[in-house]
């Protein structure tokens, strides 16, 4: 990984922790995610809950070392956008991230598609609606990685249900971090 970013990362982990309330994926899960969009080979990106950036940071590294591609970023809270766009551009990885400022459904319904990988990480109970608007957004093939799948199973069992029982989903809990629930689109 390149040196600045490593620092920008460092500097974000350390900026979440004296602030609190970021809620950041642990490096582990962002290398996780990485690995995932490398293998895939993967071009455009979709995150629902950017936050101030940090595992939009991992998966733009991950496009830049793809030789292109976009990620859409989707956050609620102006000052999480502000903080984002300041770590994008000190991370110099701006030109391939989109930040969408606003209320994850509404900008769904607007974004065009299509998208091949998916990360969700904002509300766990509005997990299952966002997937409903995104899966015509998506090919077969595509990838949907969601967070927080045993740390907050509860909150997101009617999500976890779906995509464990929908004929043409293949979904699987990896034990990294809060717990992934990687699904792929057949
Ligand atoms: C867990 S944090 C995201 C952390 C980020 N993925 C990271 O690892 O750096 C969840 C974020 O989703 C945002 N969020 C929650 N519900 C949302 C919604 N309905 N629309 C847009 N953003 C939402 C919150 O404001 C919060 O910043």
């Amino acid at each position: 990984m390149r040196k600045n970013l490593q620092k920008q990362l460092k500097h974000i982990e350390r900026f979440s922790k004296e602030h609190g309330g970021m809620w950041n994926i642990p490096p582990e899960t962002g290398m996780f995610l990485s690995l995932l969009v490398k293998l895939s080979h993967s071009k455009r990106i979709l995150e629902v809950g950017t936050s101030n950036g940090y595992s939009t940071l991992w998966l733009a590294e991950a496009i830049r070392q793809n030789r292109g591609g976009r990620i859409s970023t989707i956050e609620r809270d102006p000052l999480k956008v502000n903080l984002a766009r300041a770590n994008f551009k000190r991370a110099g990885l701006s030109r391939f991230i989109r930040i969408y400022y606003g209320e994850a459904h509404k900008v769904l319904k607007r974004l065009k598609g299509s998208f091949d990988f998916v990360f969700i990480d904002a509300t766990k109970e509005e997990y299952l609606p966002y997937l409903k608007l995104i899966l015509p957004k998506t090919k077969p093939g595509a990838l949907i990685v969601a967070d927080n799948a045993i740390m907050f199973k509860d909150r997101m069992k009617d999500y976890l249900d779906f995509v464990r029982n929908h004929p043409k989903l293949e979904s699987v809990l990896i034990p990294i971090g809060s717990g992934e629930e990687m699904t792929l689109r057949g």
